[in-house]
């Protein structure tokens, strides 16, 4: 079997971080997004991996490579428009031959990746598998309607939902659903949408199974979602102090903390579970719970607490605590006491920032 990470998307609910970086590649808990679907599918047990990756194809080889890290194969597939999932299932058909293949969406991560329902997939062998997840208001999800072990109606988004199961962003087929792919017409939102290939396949009389997602997931497609993801992963992690990182002895760690080479923590309080990447220094502050820190990134005379920093940042001398906030690369807050007293900004296009 093989598996298809779909990764074509543009991030539009993540601008302005998806500027300047592919949104599947953006790190959660310090491991880009995507990372968590390739390890759950090579946990699986499928070595043959295909990335639908649009423009930012280069980003992507650089940082992901061909699988030699993970000694499996990975091929690149280039969707050169965005047109619906279902077009991206279609670009990889040659990639994917004749044989059933996993088809993931970049942006999620399963609590307890694909391995079961892979089994069972393999166990009944129907036409496709669907990972079904209940959720409250499944209105901005594929809906399934169920009748036990068998999917009887898929509808994308409705606006009164037969059920509360949505459609996560797992999926297993045969290449028959190419054939319906083949047939599809654009939906309202000028897509091709997999939800409507499902649909074709149950017109056709294909078995079309559930399978009901045990543990979290999470669609990392705004910047609350991926807040969530990073605390949902930093609960389990373990900690892990990195031999060269130093901790002096005004400083103080609560809770399970991940400290990454080089790492130091100066005069200042961590309170797990958070991660602190690479030669990245703290000092005179506080780090709360669920908060992930990137490499070499500098804080000093702040708090900051179940937020997201990535590579490079520099904070200093902020006042009250940074809360729920995501950091891209590279960015500079800080605090100076010259006069006039005045705040001076350069942000990017759909920056937010709030004052109080
Ligand atoms: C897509 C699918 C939808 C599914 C969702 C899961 O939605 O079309 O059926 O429930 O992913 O994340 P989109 O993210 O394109 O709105």
């Amino acid at each position: 079997m093989k598996a298809i990470i779909l990764c074509a998307g543009r991030g539009t609910r993540l601008q302005p971080l998806t500027f300047s970086h592919a949104k599947h590649l953006i790190p959660i808990a310090n491991k880009p997004v995507m990372f968590y679907g390739l390890e759950a599918i090579i946990e699986a047990g499928i070595q043959e991996v295909g990335l639908v990756v649009g423009e930012n194809r280069s980003d992507f080889v650089q940082e992901v490579g061909h699988g030699e890290r993970w000694g499996i194969h990975i091929s690149y597939i280039v969707q050169e428009e965005p047109k619906g999932l279902a077009h991206a299932a279609k670009t990889a058909q040659s990639f994917v031959g004749d044989e059933p293949f996993v088809m993931y969406l970049g942006d999620n991560i399963f609590q307890h990746g694909l391995k079961e329902a892979v089994k069972l997939y393999r166990a009944y062998q129907p036409q496709a598998m669907t990972l079904l997840y209940e959720v409250d208001d499944p209105r901005a999800y594929g809906v399934a309607e169920l009748d036990q072990d068998r999917v009887l109606r898929v509808v994308e988004k409705p606006k009164e939902p037969k059920s509360n199961w949505a459609l996560t962003g797992a999926y297993i087929f045969d290449p028959l659903v190419f054939e319906i792919i083949d047939q599809l017409q654009p939906s309202w939102r000028g897509e091709y949408e997999i939800t409507d290939a499902i649909q074709g396949l149950i017109e056709r009389g294909a078995q079309v199974r559930p399978y009901f997602v045990r543990g979290w997931w999470v669609d990392t497609g705004n910047a609350d979602d991926m807040l969530q993801a990073n605390r949902l992963i930093l609960r389990q992690i373990e900690s892990s102090i990195a031999a060269d990182a130093q901790i002096d002895p005004h400083s103080e760690i609560v809770g399970d903390i991940i400290l990454g080479p080089g790492a130091q923590i100066v005069n200042s309080t961590v309170r797990g579970p958070a991660i602190i990447g690479r030669e990245s220094r703290l000092e005179d502050s506080f780090i709360g719970p669920f908060t992930s820190i990137g490499a070499q990134v500098q804080i000093q005379h702040s708090e900051i607490e179940h937020s997201i920093i990535l590579d490079g940042c520099t904070i200093r001398n902020i006042d009250g605590r940074i809360e729920d906030s995501v950091f891209g690369r590279n960015i500079t807050l800080l605090r100076d006491d010259h006069r006039p007293k005045v705040h001076k900004f350069l942000l990017a296009d759909n920056s937010q920032v709030r004052l109080v």
